[in-house]
């Protein structure tokens, strides 16, 4: 099949790629020339597993090609997906901008049958609005050309994004044309090959079922946050009580791990998108509220650990962090946790030693050069003569470090464990003070 995709990022590049994978055309469309020049080279904007040999396979079979024209885009595949940036407005609304602007494409040059599915987070509505903009394209050019708008809101994982689109849990298909959901499932089906996971419903329930997805995830970590808080403080330590109540199988072990808060592109901008859109039919959403306001206090949560330490004296403190993408396995650092404990450090006049194994690129695209951060290639650089380490992302090589070492180059041996990764009762043996999230030995002088 032929297919279109707008918005060569984290969603649009891996949906590209998969399907060219599975034997389509694709082409991709990006306003970013920079972008586009570099994919046309096999070069990967971004870090994604896996994603690196499905574009230079695709490439190579003349089956994924890349693009700046949108006419050559409208012109291309019958499926034109929609898979630009929904970004935070500054209500908190999603900004529909860069999708009411692909829609205007789609408008001027449309003249033949499309189907237009919107893969990025939007808000309930938003297909009606971008048939609106195509209709209204249509209109100025006084031509009629049938298209449909299905809404197919995407559940991959960044980090694991490639394998979520090769064996995705579920296809939610948003649309009242049962002949579009037969083509798009058609469009699915080698990969879902042993058994059927689409769920075809209508537009509005589809693009429900992304946000409400996102906020129940992003419930569970702050309930367990939340729970984490509170053992600190009645001495109890999170980690038994997780998997005391994880193998319950009504509430299972994903998606409650106790940390330092969740970032990301989607949960922190999706939790918030939904919290304005029920404002918007005057509805309060008092539980996710909570969950957005607990997320934000957690996110402060090591800083006052780090604070309380030091007797709020960090003024020429030099800080080590482990871990600057906002979850292992990927590069991303939007809204990441690691990003407000810096802000934090520097306010408070510390000077930061980071690592992390792949997004240091993006951590100097962001930071540019400044006094007070040194970014490391190493995770043993960031420590030399730092006075503590704070552990912000659980990638792997962080798990079974050189506890010795860590030691050694510290001015003091202390930790501070934004994931949990290490078992307290060794560190304590080994001399090292450490503190971690909702654990009995953790410091508990702290105040949120
Ligand atoms: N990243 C994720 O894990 C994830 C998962 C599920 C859903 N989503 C949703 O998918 C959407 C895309 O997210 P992302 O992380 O891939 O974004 P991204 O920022 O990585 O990529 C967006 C791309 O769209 C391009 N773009 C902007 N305006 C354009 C236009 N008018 N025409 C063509 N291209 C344009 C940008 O240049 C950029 O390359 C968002 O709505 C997001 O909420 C993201």
């Amino acid at each position: 099949m032929r297919v279109t995709i707008y918005g060569s990022g984290y969603v649009g590049l891996v949906t590209g790629a998969c399907l060219a994978e599975a034997g389509n055309h694709v082409l991709c469309v990006d306003i970013d020339e920079g972008k586009i020049d570099r994919l046309k080279r096999g070069e990967l904007p971004i870090y994604e597993p896996g994603l690196e040999p499905l574009v230079s396979r695709g490439l190579q079979a003349g089956r994924l090609k890349f693009t700046v024209d949108f006419r050559e885009g409208v012109a291309h595949g019958l499926f034109q997906f929609i898979s630009v940036g929904t970004p935070q407005d500054e209500d908190g609304s999603a900004d529909l901008q860069h999708v009411l602007a692909v829609a205007h494409s789609v408008g001027e040059y449309l003249d033949d049958y499309r189907i237009i599915v919107n893969k990025s987070t939007v808000p309930i509505g938003t297909a009606e609005k971008v048939e609106t903009e195509i209709q209204r394209g249509l209109d100025q050019r006084g031509v009629s050309v049938e298209f449909d708008v299905v809404s197919n809101p995407e559940f991959l994982k960044e980090g694991a994004a490639v394998e979520d689109f090769m064996k995705p849990d579920r296809v939610v298909i948003g649309t009242d044309n049962p002949r579009t959901a037969e083509l798009l499932r058609t469009l699915y089906d080698p990969f879902t090959r042993n058994h059927d996971r689409a769920i075809v419903m209508d537009v509005r329930s589809a693009e429900l079922t992304k946000y409400a997805a996102n906020a129940m995830l992003a419930t569970r970590i702050s309930f367990i946050n939340e729970i984490a808080n509170l053992a600190e403080r009645l001495g109890a330590d999170i980690e038994h009580v997780r998997r005391g109540i994880g193998s319950d199988p009504r509430i299972g072990y994903s998606f409650i791990y106790p940390g330092c808060g969740y970032g990301g592109s989607c949960f922190p901008k999706d939790v918030s998108a939904l919290i304005a859109l029920s404002k918007s039919v005057g509805y309060e959403l008092d539980l996710i509220n909570a969950v957005e306001t607990v997320n934000k206090r957690q996110k402060k949560v090591l800083f006052q650990k780090i604070s309380d330490f030091f007797s709020n004296q960090l003024e020429g403190k030099v800080i080590a962090i482990w871990g600057l993408a906002f979850k292992p396995d990927t590069d991303d650092m939007r809204e990441a946790s690691s990003r407000d404990l810096m802000e934090m450090l520097w306010d408070a006049g510390c000077h930061v030693r980071a690592y992390d194994p792949v997004a240091l690129d993006e951590a100097r695209r962001i930071f540019g050069k400044r006094r007070d951060l040194t970014l490391c290639e190493r995770a043993e650089d960031a420590l030399a003569g730092a006075d503590a380490l704070a552990i912000v992302t659980e990638w792997r090589e962080f798990r079974s470090p050189d506890f010795e070492a860590i030691k050694a180059s510290l001015r003091q041996p202390v930790v501070f464990d934004g994931r949990n990764l290490y078992d307290p009762s060794l560190l304590r043996r080994l001399g090292i003070q450490y503190f971690a999230i909702g654990r009995g030995d953790s410091l508990r002088t702290t105040t949120i």
